[in-house]
């Protein structure tokens, strides 16, 4: 029998009779219908950040396998001790699967119970992947950009050119959005449907230029390309602007990157990973990584002309920081399905 958690973060306790071994199955629709708020969620991902900077978190360099150009299906496991929180990841990213009509990313998340190791919950991993990365943008943004930030640029708005918007909103007081994609009817139903969810001003616009100039804050959420044919040029970022790549580098041409004051990542040890497989090639090192910022070992923003830019690779303990709490919610709720291991 599965003992439900009562701790506000923790997953279902470990198995007592190994013959009636159980994890708790969440779907998509599951996952959604537990409905974590991104406030909640922004602060789980400041605690797990904080246990970074600490030194408190095991979280090897995410290893993954290439089965299509530029796709990738990573493992991503990780251990966050005060949050009792243990699992992995197994994510795939595939940009030719828009024209199929299928998810750019999918996958699913175990967590594990940390006392035994034995498997507690299985869940698809789409919802997570696409809030936690707009909530560590937000995170990012909380330390790295002008708190009066009114303005942000989307280019590229697809799931996450979604959840990012909605994650700073949640943070800042934005008035008004400029937002780019590739395709037409993509862009014009992120206007429609952006708009009507958080009652902002939000403008299509016709160049990737008009998404950054005008903008306190910028994210770029295009295709992640080992090859890419970055648009934003020298010049574009104005002073006091904060930027968030969740594309790598794929969108900033290097004079571009060149003029931010400030440059930092999640993770150093996953930068430098990706760049000596060829990612990065023309990005400055960063000053700091987000544990750092979050803990004050590093400084976020000092001035209000600084240019800085957050360039958030992705991490397990963002997934497993969070997928815990999503379990201990759909328990409470009796969601999702029980299946014998
Ligand atoms: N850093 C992270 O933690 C993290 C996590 C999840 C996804 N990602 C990355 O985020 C990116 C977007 O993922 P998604 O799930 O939103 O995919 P998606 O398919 O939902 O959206 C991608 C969008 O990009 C548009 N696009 C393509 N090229 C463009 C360009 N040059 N300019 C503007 N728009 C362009 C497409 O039309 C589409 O709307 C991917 O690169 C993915 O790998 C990063």
């Amino acid at each position: 029998m599965l003992i439900p958690a009562t701790a506000a973060v923790s997953a279902p306790r470990t198995v007592i009779d190994p013959m009636d071994a159980r994890v708790l199955y969440l779907s998509r629709a599951d996952v959604e219908a537990v409905g974590l708020s991104m406030g909640t969620l922004i602060d789980l991902l400041e605690r797990a950040f904080h246990e970074k900077g600490e030194g408190h978190v095991e979280m090897p360099p995410k290893p993954g396998i290439h089965t299509q150009p530029d796709a990738f299906i990573h493992a991503m496991p990780a251990w966050i001790p005060a949050m009792e929180a243990s699992g992995i990841k197994w994510v795939s990213g595939y940009p030719a699967n828009q024209s199929l009509g299928l998810p750019y990313i999918s996958g699913l998340l175990i967590l594990n119970d940390p006392a035994t190791g034995i498997p507690t919950a299985i869940m698809d991993c789409t919802w997570i992947t696409a809030y936690r990365t707009g909530g560590a943008t937000a995170l990012a943004a909380r330390y790295l950009a002008r708190a009066d930030s009114e303005t942000a640029g989307i280019l590229a708005c697809g799931v996450q050119g979604r959840t990012n918007l909605i994650a700073l909103a949640e943070v800042f007081p934005l008035r008004r959005v400029y937002a780019f994609d590739t395709v037409p009817e993509v862009q014009e139903r992120f206007v429609r449907d952006m708009s009507e969810r958080l009652g902002i001003e939000i403008v299509g616009v016709t160049e990737p230029r008009a998404a950054v100039e005008p903008c306190d804050i910028v994210v770029t959420s295009g295709p992640i390309l080992l090859h890419p044919h970055p648009a934003i040029q020298t010049g574009w970022v104005r002073p006091g602007t904060f930027a968030s790549a969740v594309d790598f580098d794929s969108y900033w041409q290097a004079g571009a990157l060149a003029e931010f004051d400030k440059v930092a990542t999640d993770d150093r040890a996953q930068f430098d990973y990706y760049r000596e497989h060829g990612y990065f090639g023309q990005t400055p090192v960063p000053y700091a990584d987000l544990g750092e910022i979050v803990t004050g070992r590093k400084p976020g923003r000092e001035r209000d002309d600084e240019r800085t830019m957050a360039i958030n690779l992705g991490l397990a303990l963002e997934d497993i920081a969070v997928a815990p709490e999503i379990v201990r919610r759909a328990i409470e709720h009796g969601i999702g399905t029980w299946l014998p291991l």
